[in-house]
Order: structure tokens, then C-alpha cells, then sequence
């Protein structure tokens, strides 16, 4: 319940009427996003700290034009200037990540790394996993959110994003998936 009036006030706060400073609308994402390189503080949230600028941009228009669905933020971009967009996305991709991974399981770690060699997720991510162009970042997200992203994937939910990515991850398993998303959250920016 507290949570729920949380995100409603949250979102009252973003929706809330055109005429919005950009100030005020980055504002209204860094609490459901992250601020200053914070990791985004709600479950299965992506951190936008440090992403590719053009990734964060592509992501926002098929996002306002309701072509990739964010039920969370319903009607938050409508009538956002393409120029406004961009401004989002310079300002979320120059923040340093500053990630704040869990423990460490060894075996977990291990197996995820031989599972990201193996896939060769690394050729279009970056050896580092820091993304590039439309390539989102990878190293240091919330762990919540790979798995969460990954399973969208995989189980053809991903609505409105690349199709490489369920290829990407064809025949793999829940638990592939999970050693993946612990793995790459692990990883320092
Ligand atoms: C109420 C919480 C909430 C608010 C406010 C919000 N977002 Fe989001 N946003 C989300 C969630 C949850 C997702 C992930 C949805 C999914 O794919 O399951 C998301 C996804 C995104 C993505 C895609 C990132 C990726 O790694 O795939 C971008 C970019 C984004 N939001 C930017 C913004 C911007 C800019 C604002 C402010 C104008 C904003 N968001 C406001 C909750 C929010
Ligand atoms: C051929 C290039 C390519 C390969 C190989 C690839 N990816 Fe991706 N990946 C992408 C692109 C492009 C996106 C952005 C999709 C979108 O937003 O529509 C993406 C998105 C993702 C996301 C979502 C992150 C976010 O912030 O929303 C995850 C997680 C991911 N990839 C993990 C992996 C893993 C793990 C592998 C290896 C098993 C892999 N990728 C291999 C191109 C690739």
C-alpha cells in the first residue's frame, strides 16, 4: 500500500500538466530512475546513469510514442519535444554510474561470464559492457532489471524493442539468465 501511494504520488508528480520545466521532468525521473549516478531505487527499474546518449534517445521516443510500453510512465512523455528528449538523454548518459551491486556469488559470477563469452554478448555491448550507439550499458545495472529485461526477451514481451536481442538469447534457460543479470551487475563501470 505505501509503496503503491509512493509510485502514485510519483507519478502525479511526473504527469502532472504540459508546461513542465525540463528541470522539473528530470526531476520527477531521477525518483523512479536514480539521481547523480544513484541506482535507480525500485525493483525492476533500469539505472540510466552512464547509458550510450543515442540508446537513452532511441529508447524515449519509442517509449512517447507508445510503441515500447512503460506502463510507468503512461502519458509522462506526451507532447515532449523530440529536442527535450535529447536533453534527457545528455543529461542521464554524462552522470558517472555509481552502481551498488549485492554480494558476490562465485559460482554464479563464473558461470554468467563463461554464458556472456559463450553468447558473445560482448560484440555488440563492448568487452567492457559500457554499450555503445543503441547499445545499452550492461555493467553495473540492477541485477532486477537484466533478469527482467532478459525474460521479456525471451518470452516475446519485449514490445516495440530489437528483435537481436531475443535471438541473442535463443535456447537459453531461467538460469542462464540469471547467472547473466548477476554477472553483469556485478561488473564495474
Ligand atoms: C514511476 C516510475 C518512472 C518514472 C517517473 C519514469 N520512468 Fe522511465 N522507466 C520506468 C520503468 C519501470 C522502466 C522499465 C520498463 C520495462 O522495460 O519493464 C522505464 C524505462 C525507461 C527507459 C528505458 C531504459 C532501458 O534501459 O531500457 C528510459 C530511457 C526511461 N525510462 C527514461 C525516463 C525519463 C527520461 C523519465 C522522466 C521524464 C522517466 N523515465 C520517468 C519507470 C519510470
Ligand atoms: C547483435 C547485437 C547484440 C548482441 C550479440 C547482444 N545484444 Fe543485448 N542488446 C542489443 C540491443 C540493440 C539492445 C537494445 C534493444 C532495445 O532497446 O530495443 C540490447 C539490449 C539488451 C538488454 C536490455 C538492457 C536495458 O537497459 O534495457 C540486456 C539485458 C541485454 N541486451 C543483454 C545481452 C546479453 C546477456 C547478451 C548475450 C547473451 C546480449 N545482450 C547480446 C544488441 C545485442
Amino acid at each position: 500500500m505505501r509503496r503503491a501511494l509512493t509510485l502514485l504520488s510519483i507519478a502525479l508528480l511526473a504527469g502532472g500538466a504540459a508546461g513542465q520545466s525540463l528541470d522539473e521532468r528530470l526531476t520527477a525521473c531521477a525518483a523512479c530512475h536514480g539521481a547523480g549516478g544513484a541506482p535507480a531505487p525500485l525493483a525492476n527499474t533500469p539505472t540510466l546513469a552512464g547509458q550510450p546518449p543515442l540508446f537513452l534517445e532511441n529508447s524515449l521516443v519509442m517509449i512517447r510514442e507508445g510503441l515500447r510500453d512503460v506502463p510507468a510512465m503512461k502519458g509522462l512523455l506526451d507532447g515532449v519535444s523530440d529536442a527535450d528528449l535529447s536533453a534527457m538523454a545528455k543529461h542521464f548518459a554524462a552522470q558517472t554510474l555509481q552502481p551498488q551491486p549485492g554480494p558476490r556469488d562465485a559460482a554464479l559470477f563464473a558461470r554468467g561470464q563463461q554464458l556472456a563469452d559463450g553468447n558473445r554478448c560482448a560484440s555488440c555491448h563492448l568487452p567492457s559492457y559500457a554499450g555503445r550507439e543503441q547499445m545499452p550499458r550492461l555493467a553495473g545495472q540492477r541485477e532486477d532489471y537484466l533478469l527482467h529485461s532478459m525474460r521479456q526477451f525471451l518470452n516475446g514481451q519485449a514490445t516495440g524493442r530489437d528483435t537481436i536481442m531475443a535471438a541473442s538469447l535463443h535456447g537459453l534457460k531461467d538460469e542462464d539468465l540469471r547467472a547473466l543479470a548477476h554477472h553483469l551487475s556485478q561488473l564495474a563501470p
